[in-house]
């Protein structure tokens, strides 16, 4: 071995260490010559330290130290001493090394960005070069955060007798509302299995088998368009119980979060959490998971422009749609340009314009609508948005939850424009959406879709509903939503096979294609199936709340892009021809 072992941590030298001999292993950042001294620091993961080379007496060390660059691995003996000029910003601000002999164990190209935080860096160098990208504190931080979030889930429900049992990524397609990702099988040509979008089935099967209590920390994989809040692949903490009601997978759940927040940031969570009806949270606040850091919510003025001269309005109440407001406060001074921009970014949600009354700071109205409304009808709008002089009503007219849609997503735009969601951001609001509606309506395909998933139970009160207007059947399904994220989702399952059945036809699937589908789950539930249900919930996206980064690859070592590249390994990429035919597959590849 030609280098030195270590017999301290960079990050952990402290006051205590004065005077004692050290070896340090680790990676040298940013070197300064100032002539009369050579200071280098030495990061490794626990943090870094100050080392220094007194060329007056050092020569031979100092005349070594010139080939010394930024990312170089090295070894450091030396004595650790109090620094002259101490720096308190950093946890070994009080020492420094003197160095008494040090290797170069291996050389580094120069990296193509700074090892350090709150670098401008283009994302797609960050991402090709991962490694390096990794080395920084705050990325450290983030995987770090992530082991104890693992650490802690396993204990947890270890300690609440779950039992943590592997499930297979080879397997049949689980529908959770996103393409499968395929594998083609070599042995059976022809043949694919589907990664698991989720685990869903088997922990089912788990509960048929009797294991009465599963976790798992899984991989899930969904083919679908990603978002700051997505990736093709995503870890859950997916829980199955059995013999349960909803408010026992509620208190297990919480009971987490409580020693969660409790153990990695030092937070009292308040039990139980609150729940809001889907119906609620659509209303109010225009989202499924709604945001109750902050008030502003939703207006419903469709009874006050119910004779309005005004086309927009009168269409839409002639269909049943809803008329609705938010009070923008303080933004009657938005210029054109940030109105429309505003009336843009609506459209993204199906918007087909947004009318808006400005209140000004002299009490006059502004309002490309003020024409199609009476004095009384203006003034009861500014009343039931409860406005004042300066603020700025923002206004949809729209079919009933398209209208709530818009209205809720620029609820969160002024916010994040306004400086409310800055102000709140030390805040944590947990909350279960309960009464979820059990099917949403496909309009492209003219079926009903399972809202959930297809193994939802519908609420026992709304049975009568699923023949007559299935549109109005509520499901035993719940979402906990952690200001304005969904964190995690799940249900009570159906857990006898005629209800199955019946919830297959319902969405239009043949007695066939469900006994294709999912004819083996079927059979297990006409062996012993008890009542169960559960929860997902997604790891990514706590480790995300927990650190209060809005990037979910920030949390993920190795993650893909938003058009699914991994530009670190380069995947997806071409397979050779040889290896296509013996799977049997030729391509037959759409020309760009
Ligand atoms: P669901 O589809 O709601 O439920 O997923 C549960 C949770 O997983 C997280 N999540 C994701 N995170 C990152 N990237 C993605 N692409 C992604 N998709 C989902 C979310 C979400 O709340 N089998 C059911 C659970 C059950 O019924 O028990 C399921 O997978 O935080
Ligand atoms: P128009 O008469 O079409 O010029 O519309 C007058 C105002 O109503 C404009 O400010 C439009 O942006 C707005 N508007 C149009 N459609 C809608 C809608 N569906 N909801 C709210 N405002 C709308």
């Amino acid at each position: 071995m030609n280098w030195q072992k270590r017999t301290a941590k960079c990050g952990e030298i402290s006051l205590s260490d004065v005077g004692n001999e050290v070896i340090i292993n680790g990676w040298a950042d940013s070197v300064r010559n100032m002539g009369g001294m050579i200071f280098f620091d030495v990061r490794d993961r626990y943090g870094l330290v100050q080392a220094v080379i007194e060329p007056e007496n050092q020569k031979e060390l100092a005349n070594r130290a010139k080939e010394l660059r930024s990312e170089f691995v090295v070894w450091i003996k030396g004595n650790v001493r109090n620094r002259e000029n101490p720096n308190p910003n950093i946890p070994t601000g009080m020492v420094e090394i003197l160095v008494s002999d040090f290797g170069i164990i291996n050389k580094a190209e120069v990296p193509p960005f700074e090892i350090k935080d709150d670098i401008g860096t283009n994302e797609e160098i960050k991402l090709r070069y991962r490694y390096l990208d990794l080395r920084r504190s705050i990325m450290q931080k983030y995987m770090l955060t992530r082991n104890k979030v693992y650490q802690i889930a396993h204990l947890y429900f270890y300690d609440n007798d779950f039992v943590e049992i592997e499930t297979p990524v080879l397997m049949k397609s689980t529908p959770e509302g996103a393409r499968d990702f395929l594998v083609p099988s070599r042995i059976n040509q022809g043949k694919f299995y589907a990664l698991p979008q989720s685990p869903q089935i088997f922990k089912q099967i788990l509960m048929v088998s009797g294991y009465d209590r599963y976790m798992q920390i899984v991989k899930c994989f969904r083919d679908e368009d990603l978002r700051s809040d997505r990736q093709p692949e995503f870890t859950q903490i997916d829980v199955e119980m059995s013999f349960v009601e909803q408010d026992d997978v509620f208190s297990v759940t919480e009971g987490f979060f409580v020693k969660l927040w409790k153990e990695v940031l030092g937070y009292d969570l308040a039990e139980p959490f609150q729940k809001m009806s889907y119906e609620e949270a659509m209303t109010r606040f225009g989202s499924d998971k709604p945001d109750l850091r902050f008030g502003m919510e939703i207006v419903n003025i469709t009874d006050i422009v119910k004779n309005a001269e005004f086309k927009v309005f009168s269409e839409v109440i002639a269909s049943n749609g809803l008329i609705g407001l938010i009070n923008a406060k303080g933004c009657a001074s938005y210029s054109r340009k940030q109105i429309d921009e505003l009336t843009e970014f609506a459209k993204k949600y199906g918007a087909k314009g947004l009318a808006y009354i400005k209140i000004l700071p002299n009490g006059e109205i502004n309002s490309p609508i003020a024409k199609f409304l009476t004095q009384e009808e203006t003034g009861n709008i500014i009343k039931a948005a409860n406005a004042e002089d300066g603020d700025l009503l923002l206004i949809s007219s729209d079919k009933k939850y398209r209208a709530l849609t818009i209205l809720g997503a620029l609820r969160i735009e002024i916010a994040k424009r306004s400086g409310i969601l800055d102000s709140v951001k030390d805040k944590f609001s947990f909350h279960w959406v309960v009464d979820f509606p059990l099917f949403d309506y496909d309009e492209e395909s003219n079926r009903y879709v399972a809202m959930h998933h297809p193994f939802t139970s519908p609420k026992e009160e709304d049975i009568e509903l699923l023949d007559a207007s299935p549109a109005q059947a509520r499901a035993k399904a719940y979402d906990l939503v952690v200001n304005g994220a969904e964190l995690g989702g799940g249900s009570i399952r159906i857990h006898q096979e005629d209800v199955q059945k019946k919830m297959f036809s319902l969405m239009g699937m043949s007695d066939e294609t469900a006994e294709a589908k999912f004819g083996f789950l079927l059979k297990a539930l006409k062996y012993g199936a008890p009542p169960h249900g559960g929860i997902a919930l997604g790891l990514d996206r706590i480790v995300m709340t927990l650190t209060g980064t809005e990037n979910i690859r920030d949390v993920i070592a190795f993650p893909k892009t938003t058009t699914g590249l991994s530009l670190l390994d380069g995947s997806p990429s071409e397979v050779d021809s040889e290896q296509l035919s013996e799977l049997g597959i030729s391509l037959a590849l759409k020309e760009e």
